[in-house]
């Protein structure tokens, strides 16, 4: 069984994703964190993100870098937004996620091009969203619990910024797959998001 799980930054689609794979006793592919390291891994060598060939000399990134802290901070989201429009970069990263999602028993895979792209022919598909401001909100809210001073108007920037290359680049836009099925998660607490997605992943296996 495959599910995968796609939406936009902050959108709750991770927290979804893992309380999937707890109910259904599946593996989880976090596939963001894998642009993340290319992104992390550019700003270390000093490359340019916007450059294709640093970007794709970064794919090699060390597997270590997976567990640096930077890695889950929106600079690095923004930094993983910008190398994840080049076609090389999604080419060189598109194997390792099939290979996670062929594993027998199955996975559930959550990011912005699972059900367009990685595996079209998944057994259940699911977009999660959320306003621009809930999402920010989000955001804003870890960054106190963490101890930060986040703007709120810089995060709703950010996110805007982010969805807006997320959604217009030409290859492996973020968009809802046919057959997907559309979670708002606006006026929901994660509870009550989670049993919605339990609900519709049944509905489509
Ligand atoms: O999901 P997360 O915020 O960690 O993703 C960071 C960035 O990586 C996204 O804004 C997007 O540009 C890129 N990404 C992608 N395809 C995926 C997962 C993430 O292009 N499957």
């Amino acid at each position: 069984m495959i599910i995968a799980v796609d939406g936009p930054a902050a959108s709750g689609k991770g927290t979804i994703a893992r309380a999937l794979a707890d109910h259904y006793g599946l593996p989880c592919l976090d596939t963001g964190l894998l642009y993340r390291a290319v992104g992390l891994s550019v700003l270390k060598a000093s490359g340019d993100p916007d450059r294709e060939a640093d970007a794709l000399a970064a794919c090699n990134f060390d597997k270590a870098i997976l567990s640096d802290p930077a890695l889950r901070t929106e600079a690095v989201g923004s930094l993983a937004s910008r190398v994840s429009v080049h076609p090389s970069v999604r080419q060189a990263l598109v194997q390792r996620q099939r290979d996670f999602a062929a594993q027998p028993g199955g996975a559930i895979l959550d990011g912005r091009d699972i059900a367009t792209v990685i595996v079209p022919d998944a057994d259940a598909k699911i977009f999660v969203t959320a306003s621009v401001h809930v999402r920010a909100q989000r955001r804003y809210d870890d960054g106190v619990a963490h101890g930060g001073h986040p703007d709120m108007d810089s995060l709703i920037a950010d996110i805007q910024a982010r969805d807006t290359r997320d959604m217009s680049r030409d290859h492996a836009p973020l968009r809802m797959a046919d057959g997907a099925d559309l979670l708002d998660t606006s006026n929901l607490t994660i509870d009550a998001a989670v049993q919605q997605a339990i609900a519709l992943v049944d509905a489509q296996l």
